[in-house]
């Protein structure tokens, strides 16, 4: 049997922005995982996850390629990854074989509400790093990540793949994400080796330093909040409404660019300033599009961090889920606690996931 496990991420700062090819963001992977396990079969294969209910999803291949053993077809990131990733072993003429699959989650709570970190990226990366060791594949983590990319876009082409990279190589990251109408294009013109072996306009990633003064706290507001609602929201209105988003665009690259230089310089001052501005960035792209980013819960767990001489916004799509604080290590963090019980926000106690390598 194979185990292999992805971390989740938090949005540090870029949301949204990010959606845009070549626009700079940064992330971290934390230490909660999802986990894979794969055990080889005969004649079919089958996926069992929460997300099926007790049933698990059964496969077969036949001349198309993957098929159900029923008519409803999911909505599905472990089943793009697998159809993604037998594309690539059919392309480079190994011999197809037949795996179950068992995914667990440790990005939800007891009762199985999401966090919001980023679980949709987790499954597709640990899928992938499984079906990588099955065949023996020997990709790389960027070609690891980039077979997420196309298996996640295949589903949800508007996904920036920003929480895919934070969860394939770990540890803090500068991203951007590349033109996905080029990527799915290569991939119908070449096949998905083809597209692995081109280069992506727009994409980049980069190792980051951590704050050496500074550490990550996360709060979680306990209220789910949909990226897909939110980011199909903002489009609409950015066109009905005439928001100025060059300028939103260029803002949020600017708080990212002095974030990114600010931990280059292990210059915790500016880490702090950069984050409060990619606050007020959002904030001011919310007044405009009114998508509600920052929620009420939100808004509190920013205002306290503010408060303490910290800095805090909402992470990845806003709307609920998780809020971000950077403070120093001596802050005084029991009123900030406080605050957040009393308000119903839940402090997630999470250590940065360390770099997977390869970058
Ligand atoms: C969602 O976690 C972050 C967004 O920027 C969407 C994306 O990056 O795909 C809002």
């Amino acid at each position: 049997m194979i185990t292999v496990r992805a971390p989740g991420k938090l949005f540090i700062a870029g949301e949204y922005a990010v959606v845009e090819p070549g626009n700079p963001s940064v992330l971290v992977a934390v230490d909660r995982f999802v986990r894979v396990e794969l055990t080889p079969s005969v004649g079919k294969g089958s996926i069992h996850s929460e997300q099926y209910g007790r049933q698990p999803l059964v496969w077969y291949r036949d001349a198309r390629g993957i098929v159900l053993d029923h008519d409803m077809r999911p909505v599905d990131y472990i089943l793009s990854s697998i159809e993604t990733v037998e594309q690539y072993v059919s392309e480079r003429a190994i011999a197809p074989r037949f795996y179950d699959l068992s995914v667990s989650s440790e990005l939800d709570d007891v009762s199985g509400r999401k966090f919001g970190l980023g679980s949709s990226a987790a499954v597709t990366v640990a899928t992938i790093n499984a079906l990588n060791q099955f065949y023996d594949l020997q990709l790389t983590p960027r070609q690891r990540y980039k077979l997420a990319m196309l298996a996640t876009i295949a589903v949800s082409p508007h996904a920036s793949g920003g929480d895919l990279a934070a969860s394939t190589f770990g540890g803090w990251i500068a991203y951007s994400a590349p033109d996905r109408i080029q990527v799915l294009r290569l991939r119908e013109a070449r096949g998905v080796a083809g597209a692995m072996d081109a280069d992506w306009d727009g994409f980049s990633v980069r190792r980051l330093t951590p704050p050496s003064e500074l550490q990550l706290i996360v709060g979680w507001t306990g209220e789910p909040a949909s990226t897909s609602r939110l980011v199909d929201d903002l489009r609409d209105r950015r066109w009905a409404e005439e928001i100025r988003y060059s300028d939103f665009l260029e803002q949020s690259r600017h708080d990212v660019e002095g974030l990114i230089a600010s931990l280059d310089a292990d210059d915790a001052e500016g880490v702090k300033r950069a984050i409060k501005g990619a606050r007020r960035t959002l904030s001011q792209l919310d007044a405009a599009a009114k998508v509600g980013i920052e929620t009420p819960a939100l808004a509190r767990l920013s205002d306290t961090a503010e408060a303490i001489g910290a800095a805090g916004k909402s992470s990845g799509a806003g709307g609920g889920d998780c809020g971000v604080v950077l403070a120093s290590h001596d802050a005084d963090l029991s009123g900030l606690l406080r605050e957040w019980e009393r308000s119903d926000i839940r402090h997630l106690a999470l250590a940065v996931h360390p770099s997977e390598g390869g970058l």
